[in-house]
């Protein structure tokens, strides 16, 4: 029976002045069961032409129907499929991955193939023991002797079924006696039913074939037969059951596995690839985390200053140069808002600053007047004592709270309730002492809450006040409150010599301000993502460029393209996920240090910038895998193979 027919093929290499004729229209048939030795000097094109016959390498013109089927007409995926499941490939160099165990290097062929993980490993196990390598499963290629390593090629050929096995000068590298054994299990092989062909250019090693071809310079010389021997026995076939799902987990698992070995065969190249990735991701979440955490901090602040409070300020807004000098508010301004039914309540502010003397202590501190409401506006809390009320306002009583910086440095050990403060002169009596809920910018501060009346009347003797607070009545909306307080002062004053200001308002300033920072920062992380993203694309393709060996390898035992690109891929991506982690970590540990030392607020980690980033790390991946992965998947398998 007719398996192999070849007809008219030329085949040439280089073009132009280079052109070579290596192959010079040899025609020829090989039966199924022969065992066919090509023979002839070196740079005769023997291997050439098993390359041709092995489906790694294409004719320049001419046919080749391999059981029937123009294998001309073929795509790359059915080539694969030949490659797989009729041939079985014996190298002279033995072709092993160098980082798979003897058991994985025959295993490997079935992976393409799709055979399931229990099945192919004992599959490959029975094979290697009856080679005689029954004892060396996990040992990598280079613990073993050329021999034993041909040995395990030949078990590797056999995986798949092997219907025709393709040896290219398989004893060429060993010993006589290595040579000899190689060559009796061959012989075994072809008793079992094998097709096999044979390259040799030693006419011992020929001796053993039935039928020998002798070609020169690219032309068939002679063709003998020496023996009747076409083998009929049944080859034992390896036909297996897959389900498609069973297929696609094992063949990604089996990458997944492939590409953990690779990277981690690699660690100082894999970690300088990681290292953009990492320090991107690292950057934006700690980014992220660091203006979430302020932001956070800013807005318990304003809230702490109230919600639902107006401040009224004289000029016309914050950079009005002239609002110190302005005087156009006044307390009457704030009795006229205060009856208002929007308005729950409105206390005037004035502010001064000057030393405070107790004892032989004095200090500076600033002196706030105001209302007896303005504790509740304000959120200041009582400590000790009690707070002053409204008759304290109306009597200008001589009475102070103070703020604790105030308390610990007046009265560090003593108590400081019903001791008397000189300030610009005038006593003073400590009623109480109270700290602000939540505290922004300078902390360390003295601050003497006392009652805007007595600041007035016998402090500053001043007429105006620098600002009016109003707290909103519930339920009544605050612009519509602002809207109406404007118009009302705008009537009463004639001009609009004063401004408002909204806590709402600010907190919408600052979110927008932090929310803009954030996503800038973010933007310059994102830049170094990219940078990362472009390390790991140059890496894949210098991958790609220093494993193109092995990538040969694998298409001769059966890989497909897909095969190879989703190895290369889902390696890009790992490597990718991986520096996201760690990047991901390193920003936690960041994060970590930051939060263990006593600074204004805290980094605020959200999960979803760190399902972000790890998405990022992945897309990362994909993106500038693909395109190294491709070119790996796209390379000819015989321009592959040769490549050292
Ligand atoms: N990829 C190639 N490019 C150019 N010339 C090649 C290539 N492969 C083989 N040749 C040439 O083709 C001729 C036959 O090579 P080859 O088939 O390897 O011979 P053999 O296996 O008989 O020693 C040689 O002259 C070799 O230099
Ligand atoms: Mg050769």
């Amino acid at each position: 029976m007719e398996l192999i027919k070849l007809s008219g093929i030329n085949k040439y290499f280089g073009s132009g002045e280079n052109r070579v004729h290596v192959l010079k229209d040899i025609s020829l048939t090989i039966e199924k069961g022969d065992f066919v030795a090509i023979i002839g000097q070196s740079g005769s094109g023997k291997s050439t032409l098993m390359n041709i016959l092995g489906c790694l390498d294409t004719p320049t013109t001419g046919s080749y129907r391999i059981n029937g089927t123009e294998a001309g007409r073929l795509g790359a995926d059915q080539l694969a499929g030949l490659r797989s499941k009729t041939f079985g490939f014996i190298f002279q160099r033995y072709n092993l991955l160098s980082s798979l165990s003897a058991v994985d290097n025959v295993a490997l062929p079935a992976v393409y193939r799709g055979m399931r993980q229990q099945e192919r490993t004992n599959r490959a196990k029975e094979l290697l023991r009856e080679l005689g390598l029954g004892d060396k499963f996990p040992n990598k290629p280079n613990e073993l002797s050329g021999g034993q390593q041909q040995r395990v090629s030949i078990a590797r050929a056999l995986m798949n079924g092997g219907e025709i096995i393709l040896a290219d000068e398989p004893t060429g590298a060993l010993d006589s006696k290595s040579g000899e054994m190689v060559m009796e299990i061959i012989t075994e092989l072809h008793a079992k039913g094998h097709t096999i062909i044979l390259v040799t250019h030693d006419k011992t090693i020929a001796s053993y074939a039935s039928r020998t071809i002798e070609i020169k310079d690219g032309d068939i010389v002679s063709d003998t037969r020496s023996r009747e021997d076409i083998a009929t026995a049944g080859r034992p076939q390896t036909e297996q059951k897959k389900s498609a799902f069973g297929y696609l987990k094992d063949r990604v698992s089996e990458a997944f596995r492939m590409s953990v070995q690779a990277i981690f065969s690699h660690k100082l190249r894999s970690l300088l690839t990681m290292l953009g990735i990492i320090i991107g991701i690292a950057s934006v979440v700690s980014v992220v985390a660091l203006g979430r955490g302020g932001q956070a901090q800013i807005m318990a602040n304003i809230s702490s200053i109230g919600t639902n409070t107006i401040d009224i300020y004289p000029g016309s807004s914050w950079g009005d140069m002239r609002s110190n000098r302005v005087r156009t508010l006044t307390v009457s301004d704030s009795d006229l808002l205060a009856q208002q039914s929007y308005i729950d309540s409105a206390t005037p502010n004035v502010s001064t600053s000057g030393t405070v003397v107790y004892g032989n202590e004095s200090v500076s501190a600033s002196v706030s007047g105001a209302g007896e409401q303005f504790f509740d506006v304000r959120g200041v809390e009582l400590v000790q004592g009690r707070l002053y009320t409204a008759d304290d306002v109306m009597g200008i009583a001589s009475v102070a709270v103070i703020d604790e910086n105030t308390k610990n440095r007046l009265f560090p050990d003593s108590n400081p309730i019903g001791q008397v403060l000189i300030f610009s002169k005038k006593p003073l009596e400590v009623i109480g002492v109270a700290k602000r809920a939540g505290t922004m910018g300078n902390n360390d501060s003295l601050t003497i809450w006392v009652p805007y009346t007595t600041v007035m009347s016998k402090i500053t003797g001043a007429k105006h006040i620098n600002s009016i607070t109003v707290k909103i009545a519930d339920d009544v909306n605050s612009q519509m409150a602002e809207g109406n307080l404007t118009q009302l002062l705008l009537a009463k004053h004639g001009s609009q010599d004063f401004f408002t200001s909204n806590s709402d308002t600010i907190m919408q300033t600052v979110e927008s301000a932090t929310g803009t920072m954030t996503l800038l920062i973010s933007g310059i992380a994102l830049i170094s993502l990219i940078v990362g993203g472009i390390g790991v694309m140059n890496i894949m393709l210098v991958s790609v460029t220093e494993r193109t060996k092995e990538i040969g390898i694998r298409m001769a035992i059966g890989a497909r393209q897909a095969n190879i690109m989703e190895q290369f891929l889902i390696e890009a991506v790992l490597i990718c996920i991986l520096g996201g982690a760690v990047g991901v970590g390193i920003s936690a540990l960041i994060g970590w240090g930051f939060n263990s030392m006593p600074m204004e607020f805290k980094m605020l980690f959200s999960s979803e910038s760190i399902a972000l980033a790890i998405g990022c790390s992945t897309a990362i991946g994909v993106i500038f895998g693909f395109m190294p992965a491709r070119g790996a998947s796209k390379l000819n398998p015989i321009d592959a193979l040769a490549r050292e």
